[in-house]
């Protein structure tokens, strides 16, 4: 069975002393029983690059996997103003975000460049987190699944038979992104479906059935069980709820069934 994984991404908020006291009142809620959560599903929290000292310090003992929320893909070099593989690597960063809509359409980042942040991450042991999604106006003329297939194809592309299961997609309608308006559990069901169908039909059924697909997009601790009770939903992608203990407590422990 697939773990579930409950990733909160801080975007671009909190300073160091407000990140400790967040990560505190996040174990105070779900350290003592860590455990049996960990048993069925990760958790990971990806905190802006400047607090991932802080962060990774407030974490030691904890089972709380910790993530970026974006990297470059080369080791090093004249790149100003980014940040390498092997530095989030040197503060045990697990997980690294690729691709999110915010990147896409903010930063303008294109599948190419996604699709080079991928293998780097898998080339650094790191399991990227692959974010698609449409928008309002795809959505709208019906080509949601065209658009999420495509940035799909293209961000895997030359990602290995033996790469591909340390993969996360998060599909993340970027309507429902910071909007309150979320997918249904039915419709974000569906294109998770097809998601894993595309992995199949490129990676054989025993991969795909091993690959993530989380949800995101307005995930929150009334809406989380029904989304990921859903059979082709394994977590969520949490934007704001994720920025306070009391609602991320309640995620980390969405029903799954
Ligand atoms: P949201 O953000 O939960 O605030 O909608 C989700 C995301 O952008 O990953």
């Amino acid at each position: 069975m697939r773990k579930k994984l409950i990733a909160g991404n801080w975007k671009m908020h909190l300073v160091p002393v407000e990140a400790r006291a967040l990560i505190a009142a996040i174990r105070a809620e779900i350290d003592h029983d860590a455990a049996a959560l960990a048993k069925d599903r990760d958790v990971m929290v990806a905190p802006p690059d400047i607090l991932i000292p802080a962060v990774a310090q407030a974490l030691a003992g904890s089972s709380i996997l910790l993530g970026a929320q974006n990297m470059h893909y080369e080791d090093k070099g004249a790149f100003t103003g980014e940040v390498s593989p092997p530095m989030l690597n040197a503060y045990g960063v697990t997980h690294v975000i690729a691709g999110h809509s915010e990147r896409r359409h903010i930063f303008h980042e294109t599948d190419e460049l996604i699709n080079r942040k991928v293998l780097a991450a898998l080339k650094h042991r790191m399991a990227p987190i692959l974010c698609v999604g449409e928008t309002q106006d795809e959505h709208d003329s019906g080509r949601a699944l065209d658009v999420v297939l495509d940035q799909l194809r293209r961000g895997l592309e030359n990602v290995g038979d033996d790469q591909v299961t340390a993969v996360a997609i998060a599909y993340e309608p970027v309507w429902a992104i910071g909007t309150g308006r979320n997918a249904t559990p039915d419709q974000a069901e569906s294109v998770h479906a097809a998601i894993r169908s595309a992995i199949l039909q490129r990676y054989g059924p025993e991969r795909a059935s091993a690959v993530r697909i989380i949800y995101g997009g307005s995930v929150n601790a009334d809406n989380v069980d029904s989304l990921v009770s859903k059979p082709d939903i394994d977590g969520a992608l949490v934007g704001g709820a994720s920025l306070k203990a009391d609602s991320f407590a309640r995620i980390v422990r969405a029903r799954t069934r």
